[in-house]
């Protein structure tokens, strides 16, 4: 399992410290929740402390956009250093995502595509095959610390069985109320990859990393 705590929920006080126990904690993603107030109530940051990290670790930056135009917004992540940018579907027509896709190819950059928990697993089905990763949000996306939704199960268990179906293997990434026991559930129904916040950050780092590797 790979594990990638969201640095939404540092302590901003102590980010050099808290990212050193990230870096012995066996996470090897580290998650950044870019949050643009209108795709989601929340306001949150922009590149450079992207690059801030980049000095203090070699952490795969695993970026998760939150905005209204992920077109826009990927051209200031790209440069900062991002390896994967995971945005919603929910923001993009379908005629932006070739070329959005396009610009993230021609980077080396992975590409994700997240989906909320009430929109119909359905729409991703046109874009199995276009994606590295697929992200199930197990919350509403916009705030660290909320409960994790039981549906969250049974779509990561359709995700990877159309997946098996297709006889391709993408990630699957779950975010939102990840704790040793939710994290159980989704590994148990696919996931590959846990997105943690608030467990990691109000935990001991190393210990609650390794509960969900
Ligand atoms: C929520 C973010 C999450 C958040 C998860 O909108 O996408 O990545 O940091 O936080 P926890 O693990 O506290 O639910
Ligand atoms: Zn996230």
């Amino acid at each position: 399992m790979i594990v990638a705590p969201s640095v939404l929920s540092m302590d901003y006080s102590r980010m050099r410290e808290q990212t050193a126990e990230l870096n012995a904690s066996g996470a090897e993603w580290l998650h950044f929740d870019v949050m643009d107030a209108h795709f989601v109530p929340n306001l949150t940051f922009g590149p450079d402390i992207l690059k801030g990290f980049n000095k203090l670790t070699d952490l795969f930056k695993d970026v998760h956009l939150m905005v209204d135009d992920p077109t826009e917004v990927s051209r200031y992540f790209v440069p900062a250093g991002a390896q994967m940018i995971t945005f919603h579907i929910e923001a993009v027509t379908a005629e932006k995502i070739p070329a959005l896709l396009r610009y993230l190819e021609e980077n080396g950059v992975k590409k994700g595509l997240a989906i909320k928990p009430k929109t119909p697993l359905e729409e991703l089905k046109p874009y199995l095959h276009d994606f590295d990763m697929f992200l199930i949000m197990s919350v509403e996306p916009g705030f660290g610390g909320q409960k994790f939704d039981p549906n969250a199960e049974e779509r990561i268990r359709t995700l990877r069985r159309w997946c098996d179906e297709e006889g391709i293997h993408p990630w699957i990434q779950v975010d939102g109320g990840i704790n040793a026991e939710t994290g159980k559930i989704c590994r148990e129904a696919g996931a590959d990859v846990l997105v943690a916040g608030s467990y990691v950050f109000r935990n001991d780092i190393g210990k609650a990393v390794k509960s969900l590797v």
